[in-house]
């Protein structure tokens, strides 16, 4: 795909078909990165071979691992037991997640380097990340902006911390837990919401130990420092966040029957399909089973008359990359769609409750921006428009979901950054009928 390109949805026949969703992006960094920490040989299935997880790859190796591919989605990572000092800047490109855990790893090993990105990771705030591992005795220096890339750490003799986020993260979490591995004394986290949990369950799978039990309002993580890792096989399941873009066209498309195979159903990550249910779709899951660690399952998504419903704000940390397809879907819903408790999603990797609600009104919806949500109001759904998608994938596939079941086509810009997360996307909704190019 050529850079800056466009990309049209149109609108056409009903969907339909089985599709294998893609590895997930969360698990693959972990992957990765807790290969590349570990003693020995972590051998991986099902990685995803996106441009985030491609970048992660990359400084893995420059840690010092050996990382190879076999062959699509089978790599073998071999750690020396710790990250070494690289001879280069780290470039995480568009990858939020890559660069915070990459941050946490490296804090914990006696190094000096720097961190950067692309325009749009330059934007995003890294002092969530540099704040607690200062506390845990870490170094920082900035170029300009002490929240923003390129930073320069300097790592090691860390000791553990007690921390409580305001604000359920889990790329927060999995960098303190990563850097407290190379900590001396106990790294003990606290969050408001369980969020996401891969980290904590991949370090068990590496040989690690960490202790979580829910206390008082939240949930607490504790974990020894001076734990070692040892390689182990990774079978990556696949995205439930990428496969929410095949499954909500079926649901919007008339006479669509559209099915996801091997989609992760970690509890931590579902919120979208059970907020989809709660609208009245129909969404069936056969063929759960245990993969991996994790419960995955294929999930068919068929034409559903949809209901808008107002999302429990405790529900956020499951689906916070999901309110756009969300939003999408909620445009040919009946009444209302609320999300609030979600001003994350102004620091992703793009404004995401801004981009949503301007794309969305260029294409005829009703929306209302507020500081820390957003509401629309099913209705007729025009498209005809070209949408400003700030580079940033989730903004550009939501809007040719909707391309497709709008009276219009859809177009967006920067359609290459699709591929940080779902390479294969253009081609797999082609094959479900979609006309999308
Ligand atoms: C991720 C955590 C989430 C999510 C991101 C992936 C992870 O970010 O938005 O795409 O893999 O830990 P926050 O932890 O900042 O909410």
């Amino acid at each position: 795909m050529a850079a800056a390109s466009l990309l049209t949805a149109r609108p056409g026949a009903a969907l339909s078909g089985t599709v294998t969703a893609p590895g997930d992006k969360s698990v693959s960094h972990r992957a990765l990165i807790l290969g590349g920490m570990a003693e020995g040989v972590t051998e991986i299935e099902g990685l995803l071979e996106g441009e985030d997880i491609l970048a992660t790859a990359r400084a893995v190796a420059a840690f010092g691992a050996r990382v190879a591919r076999l062959g699509p989605g089978q790599w073998i990572v071999t750690g020396q037991g710790g990250f070494r000092q690289p001879d280069s800047v780290i470039d995480c490109g568009n990858a939020g997640t890559g660069v915070r855990l990459l941050i946490g790893a490296a804090a914990g090993y006696p190094v000096t380097v720097t961190f950067d990105g692309d325009a749009s990771l330059r934007k995003r705030p890294m002092k969530r990340i540099t704040g607690p591992l200062t506390g845990m005795g870490a170094r920082f220096e900035w170029q300009d902006d002490p929240d923003r890339l390129p930073l320069r750490l300097t790592g090691g003799k860390l000791k553990g911390l007690t921390f409580t986020q305001a604000v359920a993260s889990a790329q927060v979490k999995s960098a303190l837990l990563l850097a407290g591995l190379n900590a001396s004394g106990d790294t003990d986290i606290t969050e408001p919401e369980r969020s996401r949990d891969h980290t904590e369950r991949m370090l068990r799978a590496f040989g690690a130990a960490v202790r979580v039990r829910e206390e008082g309002q939240g949930w607490r993580m504790r974990l020894a420092g001076g734990q070692r890792l040892s390689g182990t096989p990774v079978s990556v399941p696949g995205d439930p966040s990428s496969a929410a873009f095949p499954l909500a066209a079926g649901l919007i498309v008339p006479g669509s029957a559209v099915t996801v195979e091997n989609v992760m159903l970690n509890p931590l990550r579902t919120g979208l399909f059970d907020t989809w249910r709660e609208m009245g779709a129909d969404l069936e899951v056969t063929n759960r089973r245990e993969s991996g660690g994790e419960t995955v399952g294929d999930i068919t998504a068929r034409y559903s008359s949809l209901t808008g419903v107002v999302v429990p704000e405790a529900r956020a940390a499951s689906m916070i990359d999901e309110y756009p397809i969300l939003a999408a879907t909620a445009a040919f819903a009946s009444g209302r769609t609320v999300m609030r408790g979600i001003g994350e999603m102004r620091v992703k990797e793009s404004d995401r409750i801004a981009l949503m609600a301007r794309g969305l009104m260029a294409c005829g919806v009703t929306v209302e921006e507020e500081p820390e949500g957003l509401i629309v109001t099913g209705g007729p759904v025009q498209g005809g428009a070209t949408i400003e998608t700030a580079h940033d994938h989730r903004i550009a596939m939501s809007h040719l979901v909707l391309g497709l079941a709008a009276a219009r086509p859809v177009t967006v810009r920067d359609a290459e950054m699709i591929a940080t997360s779902f390479p294969g996307f253009v081609a797999l909704m082609q094959g479900l009928g979609a006309d999308i190019g």
